[in-house]
């Protein structure tokens, strides 16, 4: 695999690939989820890249971007061992040549759901990821749906931007309790680690959404909110863990009983 850390070289090194390539942008910390992803796009590209990147644009808590774990070597190896043709690991100097001048506007989702409690957070990624689609130029792209609501925001950003790219969501990965994998889960311990999985098996209960809420609540569970829309039920909640909460996203697909339709 051939790691390109200066976009200078990559860019002159992506001039001369032939074939179609299916790209899967990461903020590393690789684990079975990104594994499953990575594999997917291996599968069904010519050519399979991954970027490695933890953008500080999209973190609204300064203290969450300091402790998001970075395991670059690992994850160097374990791309390399699935197969990927190439990674990219750019800096912020090169990757924000404008300092954060221009930014990917979204006026409705983004103020929802995560958007609500994360200010910023969905410009952040929409920037990044706009920025990386257009130097991958890649002919699909891999989300994970743990992340349903950046996988929807990601589609429609490139559809209105004329982006020529098939946005392919993919499965969430969970451990054998429920729990979806993450790269914060590490940071769970004892309790709070037996507790996490209660916040899938919760969304996935015929409760009414409030209820989901205050059980979770009740179980020790900080909420941000849980909420059904579009027959898909969202939810994020906070746990305490190594050096401060450890915020968990979740969602499931909900068949016809939708909330209060
Ligand atoms: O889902 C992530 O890991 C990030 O939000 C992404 C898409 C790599 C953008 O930084």
């Amino acid at each position: 695999m051939d790691v390109f850390r200066t976009l200078e070289e990559w860019r002159a090194a992506r001039r001369s690939m032939r074939g179609n390539a299916g790209f899967v942008p990461t903020m590393g910390a690789l684990h079975e989820g990104h594994a499953a992803l990575l594999r997917r796009c291996r599968a069904e590209n010519d050519l399979a890249i991954l970027s490695i990147y933890v953008n500080p644009t999209q973190f609204d808590d300064a203290s969450d971007l300091e402790r998001y774990p970075r395991t670059l070597e690992t994850d160097l190896e374990i791309a390399a061992d699935l197969g990927m043709d190439a990674a990219i690991v750019p800096s912020y100097d090169e990757l924000y040549p404008d300092g954060f001048r221009f930014r990917v506007d979204e006026t409705r989702l983004t103020r929802e759901l995560c958007g609500a409690h994360r200010p910023g957070h969905f410009t952040g990624v929409l920037t990044v990821v706009l920025k990386l689609l257009n130097l991958v130029r890649p002919k699909r792209a891999y989300f994970g749906e743990k992340d349903y609501q950046q996988y929807l925001l990601i589609r429609d950003m490139c559809l209105a931007m004329f982006v020529d790219v098939e946005i392919v969501p993919c499965s969430t990965v969970r451990e054998a309790d429920g729990l979806a994998l993450s790269s914060r889960n590490a940071r769970l311990r004892g309790p709070a680690r037996a507790l996490a999985p209660r916040l899938h098996e919760l969304l996935s209960s015929e409760l009414e959404d409030g209820v989901v809420a205050r059980r979770l609540a009740e179980a020790g569970f900080s909420v941000d909110y849980v909420e059904t829309r579009d027959g898909r039920r969202f939810g994020a909640a906070s746990l305490p863990g190594d050096g401060g909460d450890v915020r968990l996203i979740d969602n499931v697909a909900r068949n016809a009983k939708e909330q209060g339709a």
